[in-house]
């Protein structure tokens, strides 16, 4: 599997990342392991896990698997910490005695000395994130752990903890890992070009819409049993009330029609679509059985044409807000998309 630089100054990653947060709830240990064997075995060589996944069973379920496999030199490991890990007020944050009880524990789940990227799972209010970057230096000094990331992130947010980083001589943050696919494209309007700016690398979750971009769900029909939405419509980002409308199933067809022209399945022609995004490290893949990720790997063996990345990115195409974007657009005559594109065009 190809390997792309995360950002300009992070990890050699897999174009395809194993995400699992899966693992010790819709897969047990079994189909966790054959999951894991047959990424390995396709030649994917990141995985991306957190301590809040099955509040740390999918850290026991991977470190149980690299001991068996002996693959542990081979794979660059990715964690992350802040949301709460029991009811204790004190198992939570990004504060640096938390921070250091919480990689200490994930370096135990997952029977390893050190992480290669160790991420902040969301910005923490209640911690100056001064605090919390001079912390994830230390652990970098230590050799606990390799590269910096943070995760759900406001733009400012973002650029607070990269500047504080450089202005100290800190760890840099590498890479960002948001919500980012087909059906979501928010984060373009800020934090993209931050991130082009700063050589930041992105790690978008859920490339699939949490199962829609597979077209699983249909407008007429009720979600099979044995699926996100049929466990729980209400569920995330991906719940019915947030994702049933107009502009997905416009986004959807498209997306159809390109996956029947082509002979693919809809979720690789969303997959697809990500890989070709700027700043794109790795595209974090979630599945719950071997078939669904053999399924999910098969989009590394073709190539979207132009022609149908223009039909995506218009069908797709994000809602420029009236203020500031559109104020600038209309009335300063700065095209914001035009100025994405050519500094996109730069950054490769
Ligand atoms: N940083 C964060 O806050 C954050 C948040 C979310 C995720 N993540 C990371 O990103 C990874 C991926 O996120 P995600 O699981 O939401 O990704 P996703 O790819 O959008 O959704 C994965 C789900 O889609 C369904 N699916 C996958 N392949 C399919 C196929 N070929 N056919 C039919 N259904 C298929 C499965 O759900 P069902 O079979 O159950 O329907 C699977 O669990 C996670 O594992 C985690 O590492 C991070």
């Amino acid at each position: 599997m190809q390997l792309r630089r995360l950002g300009s100054s992070g990890p050699e990653v897999s174009v395809l990342g194993l995400g699992t947060m899966t693992f010790g709830n819709e897969a047990n240990e079994v189909t966790s392991h054959a999951i894991l064997d047959r990424y390995f075995d396709a030649g994917g060589r990141f995985i991306d896990t957190a301590d809040v996944y099955t509040r740390g069973v999918s850290e026991e379920y991977i470190g149980r698997w690299l001991a068996d496999r002996g693959a542990r030199d081979e794979m660059v490991l990715a964690t992350k910490a802040r949301f709460a890990m029991s009811d204790d007020p004190a198992d939570r944050g990004a504060g640096r005695d938390y921070l250091q009880r919480a990689l200490e524990a994930s370096l135990r789940r997952l029977g390893v000395d050190h992480v290669d990227l160790y991420q902040i799972h969301a910005w923490d209010p209640l911690t100056p994130v001064d605090e919390t970057m001079e912390a994830l230096n230390g652990f970098v000094a230590a050799g606990k752990v390799r590269f910096v990331g943070v995760s759900n992130h406001l733009a400012w947010q973002l650029e607070r903890a990269a500047q504080v980083c450089e202005r100290n001589g800190w760890a840099p943050v590498v890479s960002l890992q948001p919500q980012y696919n087909l059906l979501a494209r928010d984060i373009e309007l800020e934090l993209v070009p931050l991130c082009i700016d700063r050589g930041i690398g992105l790690l978008p979750w859920s490339p699939l819409g949490g199962g829609w971009l597979t077209g699983k769900y249909r407008q007429d029909t009720d979600p099979a049993p044995l699926s996100r939405l049929g466990e729980d419509p209400t569920r995330g980002l991906e719940a019915l009330s947030v994702r049933d409308t107009d502009r997905t199933w416009a986004i959807l067809d498209v997306v159809r029609q390109i996956a029947e022209r082509r002979g693919v399945t809809m979720g690789g022609v969303a997959i697809n679509w990500l890989l070709r995004r700027p700043m794109v490290g790795s595209v974090l893949i979630g599945c719950r059985t071997t078939a669904q990720l053999e399924e999910n790997l098969a989009a590394l063996e073709w190539d979207l044409t132009d022609d149908e990345l223009v039909d995506l990115n218009t069908v797709s195409a994000p809602g420029i807000p009236a203020y500031p974007q559109g104020f600038l657009e209309n009335e300063a005559g700065m095209d914001i998309w035009e100025r994405l594109r050519t500094r996109i065009h730069k950054a490769y």
